[in-house]
């Protein structure tokens, strides 16, 4: 008996590094949007590209809606290893330090998607993603979500409207000087929170894309809201850096194909998403959304616009410069 129990052991015992090596490397993405957005849905377009071009060497595992973590803590978690990737929006990577980000967050920065592009997929973009190595992470693509609009329970004719309103954002400078230019009182607040505090009248209203006011329900709780399109959301895909530069080559490279190939395909869902969001968002009758006259727009533009110079110190004038020159975007009058 004693043999034979041996001879298991020493069996298993040879099997067991074979095992080890065969176990696929796992991969927990998490990231804070609804499993039914864009965002979820390019993820795990990524998740089956990356599984078929890695010959299942490698298991993504994907947990939407803030499961395992909110905004600020998915960051930790990730610089800690807890999970190996992310795709926050580029909004929320002021508080670890890197502030040149918050260029996206300038308002009216972008007249459209191709300006944007302009930067996302040229040497400003890259140099961006290179600022994350400092903080033990790496950049490896920009996924978009959308333009802005913002929202409240009355109605938002102009930045006077916005006086006095407590507004939820993001966890960026920039937002919260653009807040302020209009006398509103910006409160920062995770994701996953923010229908809850509008819902129950914490804060009055908020700006987001269509597509997230859809996805999170803030449409239920927001009687009023504006297309003013005055900021861009969008998000980094990103890795921790010890982790995916210790990963082999190989599965290095599969996995960056099944990035750059998951990319143009996530922009479409959101691009589609946010179109679809307003329609449904306007069929439900929950929401009244206003579209600015050609006036109201100069005069969001001309509330808003001045924060580009108030940030310069903030984000670098030398950035704010290179993306005016490269996106064509006509430098604000002194
Ligand atoms: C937000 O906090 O409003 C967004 O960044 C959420 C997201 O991931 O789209």
């Amino acid at each position: 008996m004693r043999s034979v129990v041996l001879v298991f052991a020493l069996a298993w015992l040879s099997l067991a590094p074979a095992r080890a090596a065969d176990a696929p490397i796992v991969i927990k993405f998490s990231h804070v949007a609804a499993p039914q957005s864009h965002k979820s849905r390019a993820a795990e377009h990524f998740k089956a590209l990356a599984e078929r071009y890695t010959n299942g060497r490698v298991r993504i595992e994907l947990y939407p809606n803030s499961q395992l973590y909110k905004d600020k803590e998915e960051l930790e978690a990730l610089q800690l290893g807890a999970v190996q990737m992310l795709a926050p929006s580029v909004s929320k990577f002021g508080p670890l330090g890197i502030k040149a980000f918050e260029a996206f967050d300038l308002p009216y920065m972008f007249a459209d998607y191709e300006a944007l592009e302009k930067v996302t997929h040229g040497d400003i973009g890259r140099e961006l993603l290179g600022r994350l190595e400092q903080k033990g992470l790496i950049g490896l693509a920009y996924w978009n979500n959308g333009f802005k609009i913002l929202s409240a329970n009355s109605a938002l004719r102009g930045p006077d409207d916005v006086l006095g309103l407590k507004m939820r954002i993001q966890a960026s400078k920039v937002i919260e000087a653009q807040m302020w230019a209009m006398g509103g009182l910006p409160q920062v607040m995770a994701f996953s929170e923010a229908y809850q505090a509008l819902s129950s009248g914490v804060v009055d209203g908020t700006e987001n894309t269509p597509a997230n006011m859809y996805t999170q329900k803030m449409y239920e709780v927001q009687a009023h809201a504006t297309m003013t399109n005055h900021g861009y959301l969008g998000y980094a895909v990103i890795s921790n850096h010890a982790f995916w530069t210790g990963l082999s080559p190989d599965i290095r490279k599969a996995l960056e194909r099944a990035i750059a190939e998951t990319t143009p395909v996530a922009n479409a869902f959101a691009r589609q998403e946010n179109d679809d969001a307003l329609v449904e968002m306007k069929a439900s009758g929950r929401t009244t959304f206003h579209e600015p006259t050609e006036a109201e727009r100069a005069a969001w533009v001309a509330a808003l616009v001045p924060v580009h110079d108030e940030m310069a110190g903030r984000i670098g004038r030398d950035l704010i410069d290179r993306i005016y020159a490269v996106t064509g975007r006509k430098a604000p009058a002194r």
